[in-house]
């Protein structure tokens, strides 16, 4: 029997996303949806307020700005954002909250795929990775030295976490058969039953730089958050200590880090995310060796990348069904 699609819920997909997540849309025969089709060029912002006119969802990712402006061009229809991606700083959760409009988002389903990216990220640094790779292929190769392209092991430091959740607790997890000495983490209160799975001691920001080996940033980016990590605290790190940042860029003051990194108040940085993104070829932290920058890839796993497509259009769906979605946002 022919349905008539026209009917249905019409829902805005602002990215090709994963297959899987497409054919839970396709499969649901629940809405009719559109889809800016293509994962090289994020739908261009004109567009993007063009197309959400009068949808009753969209799903998006975190490239897409859903804010004032975007949901009064959407419009009255909007019942359900969807976002496939944990992190929800590009959305305006007061301006969505005051619109009664829903918000589904991806959290747990990459918490090992961005764990095991951080310690890859941690060790790239912290060992010198990158740097000795550029050194073997281009001729700097020389005989054994006996202190080249040293750098600091996890047996025996002090690990401290910044923003304990799911998270934090999985990259300590990953660290601890390394022989780390001490997990420690701050946090806007203590959190002990995630603290009690890998016996980490709770300290004050300015604790957790003086004491961490390696500092690892897990927190959500938020008004409160924004650049935490600036001078005050790059200035009470050891100099000996590897920065490491897989949550948002917002969280750094790039000028203080790149001060801290030139002038050798810290060993090295780790980055994966950055402002803006795509950083730009000419910045300052791409002439420094001892900063290991990546495109924003911690949950790139084919598998969690699914994952996180099959939740976002679930969310999706169940929102606009008006039932309790998969992982909801508090609003
Ligand atoms: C997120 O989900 O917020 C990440 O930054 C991308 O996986």
């Amino acid at each position: 029997v022919q349905r008539d699609m026209s009917t249905l819920p019409r829902v805005y997909v602002t990215r090709q996303i994963p297959s899987e997540g497409l054919k839970i849309l396709q499969d649901s025969g629940q809405v009719q949806f559109e889809l800016w089709d293509s994962d090289d060029v994020p739908v261009p912002r004109k567009e993007l307020l063009q197309k959400v006119k009068g949808v009753d969802g969209l799903l998006c990712v975190l490239t897409e700005k859903i804010d004032a402006e975007l949901l009064d061009a959407a419009g009255s229809n909007l019942k359900v954002v969807s976002t496939m991606s944990v992190g929800f700083d590009h959305l305006s959760l007061e301006e969505l909250k005051k619109r009664g409009i829903r918000v589904g988002y991806t959290p747990e389903v990459l918490t090992d795929a961005v764990a095991e990216l951080t310690v890859a990220l941690l060790l790239a640094t912290s060992r010198r990775l990158i740097e000795a790779t550029h050194e073997a292929k281009t001729g700097g190769w020389g005989t054994w030295r006996t202190l080249w392209l040293c750098g600091y092991e996890l047996a025996n430091s002090t690990v401290g976490i910044l923003g304990l959740g799911r998270i934090g607790v999985a990259i300590a997890e990953r660290l601890a058969p390394f022989k780390v000495k001490k997990f420690i983490y701050t946090d806007v209160a203590p959190r002990p039953e995630l603290a009690k799975a890998i016996n980490a001691e709770y300290v004050t920001l300015d604790e957790l730089a003086k004491q961490s080996d390696f500092l690892s940033v897990c927190c959500a980016l938020t008004p409160e958050t924004k650049e935490i990590c600036n001078k005050n605290l790059f200035s009470k790190m050891k100099n000996t200590s590897i920065f490491i940042n897989t949550s948002r860029g917002g969280v750094v003051n790039q000028e203080d880090l790149y001060e801290a990194l030139s002038t050798g108040q810290i060993a090295g940085a780790g980055l994966d995310v950055t402002v803006p993104e795509p950083l730009p070829t000419s910045h300052p932290l791409f002439t420094l060796k001892n900063c290991v920058i990546l495109p924003h890839i911690a949950s790139a796993s084919y598998s969690t990348r699914n994952a996180m497509s099959a939740l976002a259009a679930n969310n999706l769906l169940l929102g606009l069904r008006s039932q309790p979605m998969i992982k909801e946002l508090k609003l």
